[in-house]
């Protein structure tokens, strides 16, 4: 049963310090994100990259990036060079755009906002039937979050066994009030990176708008392409995609909130663009979703970005992805578990044909680990950053133990997969 009491509205008058040992306290059974034991919600490059975001983070601590234009052009600067180094990256055309946003889910509002836009602007199409937008069954939800404000419809496609989405079947399921074909590089679930060249062809013979969401992958997939990783292209270099989004509060290792979102063209800013002019202040205009925003999160990607750089982000991607095999070497010695996909960055997703996976995560939470879950097909991921390196021998130690006291004991469980 949630607990229905209301706190009531505090007294007041207390000093930080009496305040901070009360937090401290009230936290002290919460996951530490040093400690590597959560399969997500935090990343990390290294100590230095991490004291350099947090140091610029506090010195911005006050600015308000809704008025940066107006009152902070440094801080504007910044953040129009942070998305420079966006479009560079992503290899965008001459007249690409972007927006520094919240987090990935504020970034694929703003595409799919723009590719509403664009396909009420530009196509006809049958007005008795929603928009819909075409995906795999991977996609994250924040696009189902997008459609439900726009009353749009969501069509998935299904995985090939490798767990990218299959082409022919997002392909059928395309018609003439397809506003949008998204694909990810790469999927949260299963960490694989969609077939994007293929998806990007089939999206422009339909003309149809295709996003790539790299929220994970965008700001960290690049290096590991360049240093010889093998890992697919899935940017602005296929020209059937409009738009990318990439998160620099992930694998940008850039503090919270912080994300991007890239169009190649930008006249599709311009539709992501929000604009009043009647209102009694005059007009209102944000590139953003949300209005005021953290100016901190602005100054702090700048500051990591330039902390970093080419030599880091390099650096970073081969620590990555020597982690990432040392991980998998990890996993698939313990006998009965296997991977579920091959990763093409940083997340893993494993389970077994053996038993019952669930009831290893199970004895892995008892252990104070924090699993993530997948449940098409059954398995437990997580998405590796450089904290999870100092704890991996004591994680697969645990799962070795954990694994073994399920086959032991044939155990079930009834966990569901939650986010
Ligand atoms: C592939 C993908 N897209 C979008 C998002 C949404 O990002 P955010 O949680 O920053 O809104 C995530 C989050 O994990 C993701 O993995």
């Amino acid at each position: 049963m949630a607990d229905t009491t209301r706190a009531a509205f505090p007294k007041g008058d207390r000093p930080w310090s009496d305040l901070e040992r009360e937090m401290r306290q009230r936290t002290s059974d919460d996951a530490d994100w040093r400690a590597g034991r959560t399969a997500i919600f935090f990343f990390m490059a290294d100590q230095e990259a991490y004291e350099v975001g947090k140091r610029a983070f506090m010195a911005f601590f006050s600015e308000n990036a809704l008025g940066a234009a107006r009152a902070y052009p440094g801080l504007a600067a910044m953040e129009r060079e942070v998305l420079d180094y966006g479009l560079d990256l992503l290899s965008a055309p001459e007249g690409g755009r972007g927006v520094f946003t919240t987090g990935g889910t504020e970034s694929i509002l703003l595409a799919t906002k723009a590719a509403r836009e664009r396909h009420r602007a530009l196509k006809s199409h049958n007005p008795g039937a929603p928009l819909n937008i075409v995906m795999p069954v991977t996609g994250h939800p924040a696009f189902d979050k997008a459609a439900i404000l726009m009353d749009v419809e969501v069509r998935r496609a299904p995985l090939d066994p490798d767990r990218r989405v299959n082409v022919e079947a997002l392909r059928n399921l395309i018609d003439e009030n397809t506003m949008m074909v998204v694909a990810s590089a790469p999927c949260f679930p299963h960490g694989v990176i969609d077939p994007i060249g293929e998806v990007s062809a089939v999206a422009e013979a339909a003309g149809v708008w295709m996003h790539v969401d790299a929220c994970v992958g965008g700001w960290i997939a690049p290096w590991f392409e360049r240093i010889g990783r093998g890992t697919p292209v899935f940017d602005f270099r296929h020209s059937g995609v409009r738009s990318i989004s990439a998160d620099l509060h992930k694998f940008g290792f850039a503090p919270k909130p912080s994300s991007t979102v890239f169009f190649r063209e930008g006249e599709d800013l311009d539709r992501s663009t929000f604009r009043l002019g009647y209102w009694p202040s005059g007009m209102y205009t944000t590139a953003t979703m949300s209005g005021s925003r953290p100016g901190a999160a602005v100054a702090a990607a700048w500051a990591v970005i330039n902390h970093l750089g080419v030599e880091g982000y390099t650096r970073a991607a081969r620590n990555l992805s020597a982690m990432v095999d040392r991980y998998v070497e990890g996993i698939t010695a313990i006998e009965g578990l296997e991977l579920w996909a091959k990763p093409d960055v940083t997340i893993i997703n494993f389970g077994s044909n053996a038993f019952d996976i669930y009831a290893v995560a199970e004895q892995m939470r008892a252990k104070k680990w924090i699993p993530g879950l997948t449940s098409a097909p059954r398995g437990m991921h997580t998405m590796l950053s450089m904290q999870h390196e100092p704890a991996r021998e004591q994680y697969l130690a645990d799962l070795r133990e954990s694994v073994a006291a399920v086959r032991a004991a044939k155990s079930k469980s009834d966990l569901t997969a939650t986010y």
